[in-house]
């Protein structure tokens, strides 16, 4: 059993990766208007990645008798400055889950609930990969500057991306 506030954390959590997948499906759609296909591919495959996050949580907590709670999810941004932008969102968003997967960690040991911190530890390797494959994509179109062939090359290898 977890304690009634650690499961109510890992609730808050299941709608924050929903959220997460709401704004990258926000973002597929920006990219989308911008005639930036492979853009557009890639937030929508990581919309879909967002799910499996939010599914994992759910099913731990009903392995451990808890009950997911489902709450509204917030209405994503819809617009941003630039396809630079909307990737530094991207970037920034998920430094802020780092955030929330780190304060989960700790509460788990605060709780002493050694199962809850073990299943964490997926979600922290996890965040490594998430900022590091984001802040890839933001330094290259950094570098990039205003390269027209460089964005449409960039759309091209984002859209390789198939999960
Ligand atoms: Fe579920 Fe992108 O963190």
């Amino acid at each position: 059993m977890m304690t009634p506030k650690m499961e109510q954390a890992l609730n808050d959590q299941i709608n924050e990766e929903l959220f997460s997948s709401y704004l990258y499906l926000a973002m597929a759609a920006y990219y989308n208007s911008l005639d930036l296909p492979g853009f557009s591919a890639w937030m929508r495959a990581q919309a879909k990645e967002e799910e499996t996050h939010a599914m994992k949580l759910f099913d731990f907590i009903q392995e451990r008798g808890g009950r997911p709670v489902l709450g509204a999810i917030a209405e994503p941004t819809r617009e941003w400055g630039s396809p630079l932008a909307a990737f530094e969102a991207a970037l920034a968003h998920e430094q802020h889950i780092t955030s929330r997967i780190d304060g989960l960690v700790d509460l788990a040991r605060a709780e002493n609930d050694h199962a809850t911190e073990f299943f964490l530890q997926w979600f922290v390797n996890e965040q490594v990969e998430e900022e590091s494959t984001a802040d890839s994509v933001v330094k290259r179109l950094r570098m990039m500057g205003e390269s027209k062939n460089g964005l449409f090359m960039m759309d091209h290898n984002l859209g390789k991306r198939t999960a």
